[in-house]
C-alpha cells in the first residue's frame, strides 16, 4: 500500500489496499493515466507513443513523431487545442491573448500523511502514516506556469483524493478559465453506465442511471451551491453491477459551489471522467508568484458493488472529513418547533413543547426561523441577528433555561449568508449583497445572498453570529441557507475580476465556518438549504450533520435517504418524525412507519407534541426509548441497502454495528396488497456461522437468514413497517 516510483519506466503505482491507480511519464514529458481498477501487481503499461495508425485528423504535438497525438493518449491532465478534442481540465487565456499551454513532467515528490488545502475543507489524516501523498509538477516552459497534481491515498480506507494547485512562476498574468480538481482517461474501455444523484427541492438524491453510449454527458450545478438537483457525486458502473456485484467508479467533490462532472467516449473508444469548479461560474486572474489550489475531490473504486462503495465513503466520511467534537459521537434526538409552529409562536408556545418533549425523552431542543428582528413571516428580517423580545420577553435565556432544567440542549437556527430588503442590515448596507450594477436583484423567498467574497461583511456575521452564540447556553445550530445565485456581482471587486465571486463567496464561506465552528467548539452544527440543498462533503467537513430534505413524508423519505446514503452515512443524515397529514405532499402514514423511517437515520421530531394524542405520546415514548437502545449502530455502524424504494412495493435497510454484535433490519411495505404473502427478506454481510437471537426469541444461524431469509410479521395496511432487532449470540 502506499505509493510507488519505478524510475526506469517513470512510472507510478499508488495503492490501497484493494485498488490500484497507475501513472506514466512518455515521450517529452506526457504525463499519462495507466490504470484505475482492482489492486494489481505493477504491470508495463503500453506504450502510449505509439499507439495509433498515423491519421491526419489525429495531429503530433511532438517533433518528428508522427505516432503521437493526445487524440488518443489517456492523459492525466489535459490541456487544450494541442490535438486533444475532448474537454481540457485545464484551460487558460495567456497575456498575449492565446490558450495554449503545454505542461509537461518536470518532478514529483512523495510525503507521508496528506498536506491541507489552503482555504478549502477536506479529509484529513490524524497521523502521518495514515496516508501517502504524491505531488507531480508539471511546468509550461513558456510561461512559467505550474500545475501541482496532488494524490493522497489513505491505508485504511481504500480511497483516493484528488486535487491540483496552479502556481504562476513567470512573469505575466495568467487567467485561468477552468481548473477542474480531476481527470481519468479510461483507455480503450467505455463499457459503462453513468450514475448520477438529481432531484429538486424536497426531492433530493434520487438515482438516475444511464448507459453512456459514445456520446458525452455533463451532471452539474450553475446554482452557486451544490444544489438540489444534481448532487457533486456521479459513478461510472459496469452494466452488470448491482449493489452487491461489479465495478464501480465513483467521483465526489468537496466543494458546495456550482461544480462541473463530465464523461465523454472518444472516438477510439476511450472514456474520459472530470470534476471540478465549474468554469461557468469561474475565473482566476493568476498574478506572478500567486497560487490557487482546486478543491478535492474523493475518489473511490470498488469491486463488490454500489454497497461497497458507500461504505468506503460513509466510513472516510465519518473518520476522515467530519471533524470536532461531535465527529464520533452519538447525536441527540432533537425536537425542531418549523413544522410545528412555521412562524406564529410565542414564547409560552416553545415552552409547553419544551415541557412535553423533556417528558418523552427528547434531548435537544431547536427554535427554527422567527426568534429574530421583524422576522414574523419570510418577507422581513435576515441579517438583523437580534432576539425579537416581543415573542421572547424572557429573550434566548428563558428558553435555554427551560430546556436545561428540564436536562435538554437547546438550539437555534440562524440563515447567516441571506438578507431580506425588508431590514436594517440592507437598509445600512444596500450594496452588501450579490448583485450587478444597474440591474434587477432577483429575489428568492424575498431574500438576497450576502457578498461573502467581502472581508467585512464575512466579520460582521461572525460577530453577529459570536454574540448571540455567547448569549446563552446555545449547544447546537442549524445553519440554513434557502435560496441559489442570481446577477453575481460584488461592489467591490474590480471589473476584470467579476467572475472570480462565486467562488470568493465560497471561500468567504469557508472561514466564516472555520472561524465559527473552531471558536464554539461544542456546539452540534447541522447544515440545511431547503432541506437538502447543500448536502456535500464540505459542508459535513464543517457541519456533522445536514437536514436531508424539507419532504418529511416517510414514503417520499424512502427514496430521498436510499439515494442519499450512496454516498453519505446515516449519521449525516437529519431525519424527523412529521405530522400527518403530511405538510409537503398531503400523504397519510402511520406515526410508527414515520418513526421507523427517521430512526434509521439521526432521528428527530418535527410536530407539537404538546398537542399530540396521549396514545400518541405513549408511542413516541416508546421509540425514543427504543432509538436510544439502538442509535449507536444506526449512526456509526455499517450500512447494507437490501430493497430499494425505486423498484418493488418494499423497501428495506439494515444497519450492523461497529463490533458486528447488534443488527437491525427496517422493511417499509408500501402499498397494502389482498391475497399476498408477506416477502421473506434476505439480509446481508451476516457471519454465516454465527447464531443471532431476535426480539422474538427466535435464534437463528446467520447463513439461513441471508440465504433462506427472514420471515417477515403480519402488516396491516398502506406504508406499513417493521423494525427488527437482533443480537450475535454466538
Ligand atoms: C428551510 C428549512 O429547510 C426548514 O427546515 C426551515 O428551517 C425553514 N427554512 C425556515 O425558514
Amino acid at each position: 500500500m502506499g505509493i510507488e516510483y519505478k524510475s526506469e519506466f517513470k512510472q507510478f503505482h499508488l495503492s490501497t489496499n484493494q485498488t490500484s491507480y497507475l501513472l506514466q511519464v512518455v515521450g517529452d514529458g506526457h504525463l499519462v493515466h495507466g490504470y484505475w481498477g482492482k489492486r494489481i501487481h505493477t504491470p508495463l503499461l503500453p506504450n502510449f507513443t505509439d499507439l495509433v495508425e498515423v491519421c491526419s485528423f489525429s495531429p503530433n504535438p511532438e517533433e518528428d513523431n508522427l505516432a503521437v497525438s493526445f487524440d488518443v493518449m489517456p492523459r492525466e491532465y489535459p490541456d487544450y487545442g494541442r490535438s486533444d478534442y475532448q474537454s481540457p481540465a485545464i484551460d487558460v487565456t495567456l497575456a498575449s491573448g492565446h490558450r495554449i499551454i503545454a505542461p509537461v513532467y518536470e518532478s514529483h515528490i512523495i510525503v507521508d500523511g496528506k498536506p491541507e488545502i489552503e482555504g478549502l475543507p477536506s479529509s484529513y489524516v490524524l497521523e502521518a502514516s495514515e496516508a501517502s501523498t504524491l505531488i507531480i509538477t508539471l511546468r509550461d516552459q513558456m510561461t512559467d506556469m505550474v500545475i501541482d497534481l496532488h494524490y493522497t491515498v489513505f491505508n485504511q480506507y481504500d480511497a483516493m483524493t484528488r486535487h491540483v494547485v496552479v502556481r504562476n512562476e513567470g512573469s505575466e498574468s495568467i487567467k485561468l478559465n477552468k481548473v477542474l480538481s480531476t481527470n481519468v482517461d479510461f483507455y480503450q474501455d467505455h463499457d459503462f453506465e453513468l450514475m448520477n444523484l438529481y432531484g429538486a427541492w424536497a426531492r433530493e438524491r434520487h438515482i438516475s442511471r444511464i448507459p453512456i453510449g459514445r456520446s458525452s454527458h455533463v451532471v452539474d450545478s450553475k446554482r452557486g451551491a451544490s444544489s438540489h438537483e444534481q448532487n457533486p457525486f456521479i459513478a461510472l458502473v459496469r452494466p452488470d453491477t448491482t449493489e452487491d456485484y461489479g465495478e464501480v467508479y465513483a467521483m465526489n467533490m468537496v466543494y458546495s459551489g456550482s461544480f462541473t462532472s463530465e464523461v465523454s467516449v472518444n472516438c477510439y473508444g476511450g472514456t474520459r471522467m472530470q470534476m471540478g469548479i465549474n468554469p461557468i461560474d469561474f475565473s482566476w486572474q493568476l498574478e506572478p508568484g500567486k497560487e490557487i489550489p482546486s478543491p478535492e475531490v474523493v475518489m473511490v473504486y470498488a469491486s463488490e458493488g454500489l454497497g461497497q462503495m458507500s461504505r468506503i465513503y460513509h466510513k472516510l466520511y465519518r473518520e476522515r472529513l467530519m471533524k470536532g467534537h461531535w465527529q464520533s459521537k452519538e447525536r441527540p434526538i432533537l425536537i425542531n418547533n418549523w413544522e410545528a409552529t412555521y412562524f406564529d409562536f410565542d414564547e409560552e408556545t416553545i415552552k409547553s413543547i419544551i415541557r412535553e418533549s423533556a417528558t418523552l425523552g427528547m434531548e435537544l431542543f431547536v427554535l427554527d426561523d422567527g426568534w429574530f428582528g421583524d422576522r414574523n413571516s419570510d418577507k422581513a428580517g435576515l441579517g438583523d441577528w437580534i432576539v425579537n423580545m416581543e415573542k421572547l420577553p424572557n429573550g434566548l435565556q428563558g428558553l435555554a433555561k427551560e430546556a436545561n432544567d428540564l436536562g435538554m440542549k437547546f438550539g437555534l437556527w440562524f440563515e447567516p449568508e441571506m438578507v431580506n430588503p425588508d431590514s436594517d442590515l440592507y437598509r445600512k448596507h444596500p450594496d452588501w449583497c450579490l448583485h450587478v450594477p444597474g440591474r434587477f436583484r432577483s429575489p428568492a423567498r424575498n431574500q438576497l445572498i450576502l457578498d461573502l467574497s467581502r472581508i467585512e461583511v464575512q466579520d460582521y456575521l461572525i460577530e453577529a453570529m459570536g454574540q448571540i452564540l455567547s448569549s446563552t447556553n446555545i449547544e447546537y445550530v442549524k445553519w440554513d441557507m434557502n435560496r441559489n445565485m442570481t446577477e453575481v456581482g460584488s461592489a467591490i471587486i474590480e471589473g476584470s475580476r467579476q467572475l472570480e465571486v462565486t467562488h470568493r463567496y465560497m471561500l468567504g464561506l469557508y472561514r466564516i465556518l472555520e472561524t465559527i465552528t473552531s471558536t464554539y467548539p461544542n456546539i452540534l452544527f447541522e447544515s440545511c438549504s431547503g432541506g437538502g440543498g447543500r448536502f456535500d462533503p464540505a459542508i459535513l467537513h464543517y457541519m456533522p450533520q445536514t437536514w436531508t430534505s424539507d419532504d418529511t413524508d416517510s414514503y417520499e423519505r424512502l427514496k430521498i435517504q436510499w439515494g442519499t446514503s450512496m454516498v453519505y452515512p446515516p449519521v449525516a443524515m437529519a431525519a424527523h418524525v412529521s405530522e400527518v397529514p403530511n405538510h409537503q405532499v398531503h400523504r397519510i402514514t402511520p406515526l410508527e412507519t414515520r418513526a421507523h423511517v427517521a430512526m434509521a437515520a439521526n432521528f428527530g421530531f418535527e410536530l407539537n407534541v404538546a398537542k399530540m394524542a396521549v396514545e400518541d405520546q405513549r408511542a413516541v415514548k416508546d421509540m425514543i426509548d427504543r432509538y436510544k437502545m439502538v442509535r449507536r449502530t444506526v449512526q456509526y455502524g455499517d450500512f447494507y441497502r437490501l430493497k430499494s424504494p425505486y423498484d418493488g412495493n418494499g423497501s428495506s435497510w439494515m444497519l450492523k454495528s461497529e463490533d458486528d454484535k447488534q443488527i437491525i433490519v427496517y422493511y417499509y411495505r408500501h402499498l397494502a396488497e389482498p391475497n399476498n404473502m408477506e416477502a421473506k427478506l434476505k439480509l446481508k454481510h451476516l457471519d454465516p456461522e454465527a447464531m443471532y437471537e431476535l426480539e422474538d426469541g427466535r435464534v437463528m444461524h446467520g447463513d439461513t437468514m441471508m440465504h433462506f431469509g427472514i420471515r417477515l410479521p403480519f402488516m396491516a395496511g398502506d406504508f406499513a413497517s417493521t423494525m427488527i432487532v437482533m443480537n450475535r449470540i454466538g
